[in-house]
């Protein structure tokens, strides 16, 4: 696990903008995993930008998303399909055909996760993205989730259901309680791994995965158990860390 350091969180963005980018310049044809949330917005924003300056292209990239709201109409404002639409997909030049996400809206939600996981059996993640919850999550892998778990129907815990009420006018009751979500065990396979955290919230998961025990209460740590993870901390995220 390699740490890198930075002071905030404009430059966590940039940082983790060039490893996307230069990342995606070596081989055009890259599979990233992608994330939602707080924390990558501005690292789109810079993807974005860039795309425009610099013209890099995602014509032959494909992107996996790391999971969904169930229950919510595809084109909700708070889908993580619309997420990626406007932060992302919308200002870039790839093909919609290579885009995938879990479909939280169909009634069948079991055997749609069980169709993402089969097209993630037949797929390499070259990069996958990540965010980290308080509580050390990693897609929605609330604590007790599996490491070998693959993409599945999962329940948020409320402290994920109250960090997220802030996109739901702060409503609680308005977060869905469910979600598809690729498994711990799916996220392992990914052949690098970039995890990314802001702010002073995340300081323990991010001690607790860098320096405490590997265990199944901290999904994040199963991390460590991968040979190729960087993780971009600023200050106030690394500020529980020892070393
Ligand atoms: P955040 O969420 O980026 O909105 O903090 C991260 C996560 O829950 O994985």
């Amino acid at each position: 696990m390699k740490i890198i350091r930075v002071k905030d969180y404009d430059e966590l963005s940039r940082v983790a903008a060039d490893i996307m980018i230069e990342a995606v310049k070596e081989n055009p044809e890259i599979t990233l995993g992608l994330a939602t949330g707080g924390s990558p917005v501005q690292m789109y924003k810079n993807l974005v930008e860039d795309h425009k300056e610099n013209q890099t292209s995602y014509k032959g990239v494909k992107s996996y998303n790391l999971d969904e709201y169930i229950g919510l109409p595809q084109t909700h404002e708070q889908t993580y399909y619309t997420f990626m639409h406007k932060n992302l997909f919308d200002h870039i030049d790839i093909d919609e055909k290579n885009v995938h996400l879990p479909d939280g809206s169909v009634e069948d939600v079991k055997a749609e996760a069980d169709r993402y996981e089969a097209m993630l059996k037949d797929t390499v993640i070259d990069l996958q993205l990540l965010g980290i919850g308080t509580n050390g999550h990693i897609g929605f892998n609330e604590p007790g989730s599996s490491f070998e778990g693959l993409t599945d129907v999962v329940s948020l815990t409320p402290e994920t259901i109250e960090a997220n009420a802030r996109y739901f006018e702060g409503n609680e009751d308005l977060v869905p309680t469910e979600a598809i979500s690729m498994g711990v065990g799916s996220i392992m396979n990914a052949k690098k791994v970039l995890l990314i955290a802001s702010g002073a919230n995340k300081a323990e998961a991010i001690k607790w995965m860098v320096e405490g025990e590997i265990s199944e209460e901290l999904p994040a740590s199963a991390l460590r158990n991968h040979d190729d993870v960087i993780v971009v901390v600023d200050e106030d995220a690394a500020s529980l860390l020892t070393k």
